[in-house]
């Protein structure tokens, strides 16, 4: 009891202006509604105008550095947009949670992955023994072809068939006196990559759809994960769970060197990735007191400071997602406000933006 209620408080804690959690689907559909696919393709379906945005190159996993990104890049969007006499999207803070799922799904926070040491590991790890890679030929020792799988292009199925799968697999292993193997992330992540991109799987929607929070963390507790990991705050830390492959490559070596029995069902996992998820994201971060040098530097002071026209009180509202709907929203008024005097468009780098957030939600 006592227990519970530690974790109870945790997340408590963690949920006073927790961030919306996002679902990639609808963030699919907001990515098409919006016009973003007009310009921008991911995995190589949409226009050309702007970068492929699930294109795998190492870069930031937060959602203020996606807000970063996008605030940096928006003045040259804006201009490309009116060039091709596309209307401006508009996002609430829901709606910008919903993109920053899809573009988790879609595998653009990943690191860099690559199709060819992929599938170098899938066979040295053992994986093709049993997984062929098409359904044409059945499936070697026993296990489903990869096109079977409903989870290559679902990061959290995934990490829930890593989970429950290896016990079996560790049977079959036995008899065969092979070792189970491990796997590190990078590991992972290339087999993802080099899974995604067959001939029959290169097509797949992605996905990325966590559940409940709340639920979540009790699942946490009923499913024996608390009873190692009783420092939850650990696993949620910002590097601690990051990216889908971390995740699933943790979920297999779980189960390869603890030999745990504990099945789970795929809404069960969606609600362990959700509270997880939801803690990782929960707090930003970020230092206010860096964040008022950035206020000034950048020059927000000049028509957001004390005694200017509009004073900027964000409060609780004060979060990545938000920032993106105020860009989309009210950022080209600004950008002419800031163009009429002279001011250039301001860009962040590094924790600029999460600080500057965490100034404003104090301010
Ligand atoms: C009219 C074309 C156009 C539309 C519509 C558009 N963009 Fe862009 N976008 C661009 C261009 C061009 C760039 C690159 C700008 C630059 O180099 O500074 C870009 C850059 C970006 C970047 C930074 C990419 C990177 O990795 O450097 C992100 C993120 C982004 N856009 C997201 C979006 C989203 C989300 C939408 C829809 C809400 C959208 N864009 C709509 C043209 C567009
Ligand atoms: C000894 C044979 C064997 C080996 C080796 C093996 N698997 Fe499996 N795998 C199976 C069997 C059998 C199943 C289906 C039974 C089950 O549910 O556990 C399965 C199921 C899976 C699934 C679930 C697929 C779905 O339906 O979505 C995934 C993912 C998976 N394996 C990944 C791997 C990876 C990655 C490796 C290598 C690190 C691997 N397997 C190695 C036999 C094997
Ligand atoms: C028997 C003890 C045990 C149980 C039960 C357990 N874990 Fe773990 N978990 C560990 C250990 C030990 C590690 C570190 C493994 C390593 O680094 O090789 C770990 C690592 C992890 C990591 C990666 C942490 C990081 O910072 O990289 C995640 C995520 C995780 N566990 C989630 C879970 C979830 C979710 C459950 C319940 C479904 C669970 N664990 C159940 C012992 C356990
Ligand atoms: C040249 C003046 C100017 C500068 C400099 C400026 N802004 Fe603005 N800002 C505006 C104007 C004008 C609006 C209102 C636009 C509208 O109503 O569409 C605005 C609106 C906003 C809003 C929305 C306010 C709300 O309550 O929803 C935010 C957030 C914001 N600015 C943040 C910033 C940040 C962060 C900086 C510094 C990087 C900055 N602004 C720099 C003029 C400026």
């Amino acid at each position: 009891m006592k227990l519970f209620l530690a974790l109870a408080a945790v997340f408590t804690v963690a949920a006073q202006g927790a961030m919306t959690i996002g679902d990639s689907e609808k963030g699919a559909a907001i990515f098409k509604s919006q016009n973003c696919v007009t310009c921008h393709s991911i995995n190589g379906v949409g226009g050309k105008t702007g970068p492929d945005l699930g294109k795998r190159s190492s870069r930031g996993y937060t959602p203020s550095e996606l807000t970063a990104l996008m605030w940096n890049h928006a003045p040259q969007m804006w201009t490309a947009m009116d060039a091709a006499k596309i209307s401006r999207p508009k996002l609430d803070q829901g709606q910008a949670a919903d993109l920053f799922a899809y573009f988790f799904a879609a595998r653009y926070f990943e690191q860099k992955g690559d199709a060819g040491r992929g599938r170098k590991a899938f066979a040295d790890k053992g994986c093709a023994e049993c997984h062929n890679i098409s359904s044409t030929n059945g499936g070697g020792s026993g296990g489903p072809a990869v096109t079977k799988w409903e989870s290559v292009s679902d990061p959290i199925e995934l990490s829930r068939q890593m989970w429950n799968h290896s016990p079996k697999m560790r049977e079959a292993m036995k008899s065969k006196s092979v070792k189970v193997p491990e796997l590190t992330p990078v590991e992972m992540n290339d087999i993802t990559v080099y899974l995604q991109n067959l001939p029959a799987t290169r097509n797949l929607k992605p996905q990325f759809a966590p559940a409940s929070p709340e639920t979540g963390e009790l699942l946490f507790q009923l499913k024996g994960c608390s009873g190692c990991h009783k420092d939850v705050s650990k696993l949620a830390k910002p590097g601690g769970f990051r990216t889908a492959s971390d995740f699933a490559s943790s979920m297999w070596n779980h189960s390869a060197k603890m030999q745990i029995k504990t099945e789970l069902r795929p809404e069960e996992m969606k609600r362990i990735v959700g509270y997880l998820w939801a803690l990782q994201f929960a707090s930003e971060g970020g230092t206010a007191a860096r964040g008022a040098k950035v206020f000034e530097t950048k020059g927000c002071v000049n028509c957001h400071g004390k005694g200017a026209e509009r004073v900027l009180a964000l409060g609780d509202r004060a979060n990545s997602y938000e920032m993106i709907s105020v860009l989309w929203g009210h950022g080209p008024d600004m950008h002419k406000a800031m163009t009429s005097k002279g001011i250039a468009w301001p860009r962040f780098q590094n924790t600029e933006m999460v600080d500057l957030l965490a100034y404003l939600k104090g301010r």
